[in-house]
């Protein structure tokens, strides 16, 4: 008889009390300083927390995405870190943890728009930009962010500079070629491409409010000075300090989902992150980007999954063993840093690769429990809202829009694996 699996173990109904239907909206707070692909629905984050922390609990987050995790245990009075290998994850997650005093914003935007207002159209560009540049945006606007980029430089207090290149980095796609309702980089030749200056302005005003907001809530939390920070690493090897999270609340990068490292080029390439997109994209856990020749794992629901997908495509199944791989070495960390006593709240949903289903769910709990990490329950929530395509096509198993035929669902609802370490 097949052994029962942990998504069989706890009934996993779907449990509407984790949809958030009713309030759906992200931005409020920092949470909509910029669009990040498969982000935290803020108000999981929150009740995760308020089940699971106390005030005074450390909260981690190893794949800390816009901060989503981060921002959320500032406004509870937790203190949190969390980690993540994309930089211009770690710029915008540094943007949105440190509230602004909204008096001295003020006074600083002052100042950077008269600087702006000195912009002269007739002089040429200080510095060489990346070649790709040349590739997504057109001279006028390149012009002009490059004036952006430079002029923001200048301010010296760093938390000011960090607001400033978020709302830049925000207004990119808008002020370039790529095709505005893509995440995979394309050109729209035909797009009415925006002013990067207006973009800018209207950017910094949204988030001017937004600041505020959030200014005031930690004011009133007495949470302004609680400890939160973002480091650029990596969730296999993060030196966050053993046995010092209370909580890990995360949510891996899916297998066969987003190049994180492609959809971040316009940041990366203005602000000097990447300089050749290859290597840029070899620690991205889930991007294909593979070295692992071996179609093993030492998880069982992994194993399976590998030699389903063998004979369909070796390239596949060497790309899920990578990820397995890689996720075992993260489940691995994530235990070293858990405090005994402390849990795991790990967001997931399952996909299929080939007409394979990648039950990662399951895999998650299977690689938690193999820690030694107890599992608690494991809950199934609708995605009534979520920042990725939710539609594949059947034949080629690309992503696709709502209105072709060939549809079907990916991501309609993913888990919540709760996992505890004992002792
Ligand atoms: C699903 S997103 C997390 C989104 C996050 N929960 C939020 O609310 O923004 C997964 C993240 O994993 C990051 N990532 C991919 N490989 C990584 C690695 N090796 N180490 C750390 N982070 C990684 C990606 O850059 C991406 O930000």
């Amino acid at each position: 008889m097949a052994h029962q699996t942990f998504l069989e173990k706890f009934e996993t109904s779907v449990n509407d009390d984790w949809s958030f239907s009713e309030n759906r909206s992200t931005d409020n707070l920092s949470h909509g300083y910029h669009r990040y692909p498969a982000k935290f629905v803020p108000q999981l984050v929150k009740k995760l927390i308020e089940t699971y922390t106390v005030e005074g609990d450390k909260i981690v987050d190893v794949f800390a995405g816009c901060g989503t995790t981060l921002v959320e245990s500032k406004v509870h009075g937790r203190r949190s870190e969390g980690v993540d290998i994309n930089p211009v994850a770690q710029l915008i997650t540094r943007a949105k943890i440190n509230a602004l005093d909204p008096e001295v914003l003020k006074i600083q935007y002052s100042e950077l728009q008269s600087l702006i207002e000195k912009y002269d159209h007739r002089k040429p560009l200080n510095k060489a930009r990346h070649a790709r540049i040349d590739y997504w945006f057109r001279h006028w606007e390149k012009k002009k962010i490059s004036f952006l980029y430079e002029t923001i430089l200048t301010l010296r207090d760093e938390q000011f500079r960090d607001f400033f290149l978020c709302a830049l980095s925000n207004i990119l796609k808008n002020c370039s070629r790529w095709l505005q309702t893509s995440t995979k980089p394309q050109i729209d030749p035909n797009k009415t491409i925006h002013e990067p200056f207006t973009s800018f302005a209207s950017q910094v005003n949204r988030m001017t409010k937004k600041n505020k907001q959030f200014y005031d809530e930690l004011v009133k939390n007495n949470a302004i000075n609680i400890e939160c920070e973002i480091k650029l690493a990596d969730a296999r090897a993060t030196k966050i300090r053993s046995s010092s999270a209370n909580a890990i609340i995360t949510s891996p990068p899916y297998v066969t989902s987003y190049e994180y490292a492609d959809i971040h080029q316009l940041t990366g390439y203005w602000f000097e992150y990447i300089s050749d997109i290859t290597s840029f994209r070899r620690n991205f856990i889930g991007t294909f980007f593979s070295n692992n020749k071996k179609t093993e794992s030492s998880v069982p629901i992994a194993k399976e999954i590998i030699d389903q997908l063998t004979p369909i495509s070796k390239k596949s199944a060497g790309e899920v063993a990578n990820y397995f791989k890689d996720m075992f070495s993260v489940s691995k960390e994530m235990h070293r840093i858990l405090k005994p006593g402390g849990v795991v709240c790990l967001v997931v949903g399952n996909t299929t690769m080939k007409g394979v289903k990648i039950q990662s769910a399951e895999a998650f709990a299977q690689m938690l429990s193999m820690q030694g990490l107890e599992i608690e329950s494991v809950i199934k929530r609708k995605i009534p809202f979520k920042l990725i395509p939710t539609i594949r096509d059947e034949k080629t198993g690309k992503f696709t829009t709502l209105n072709s035929i060939n549809k079907k669902l990916v991501y309609p609802e993913e888990f919540i694996i709760i996992a505890r370490k004992k002792y």
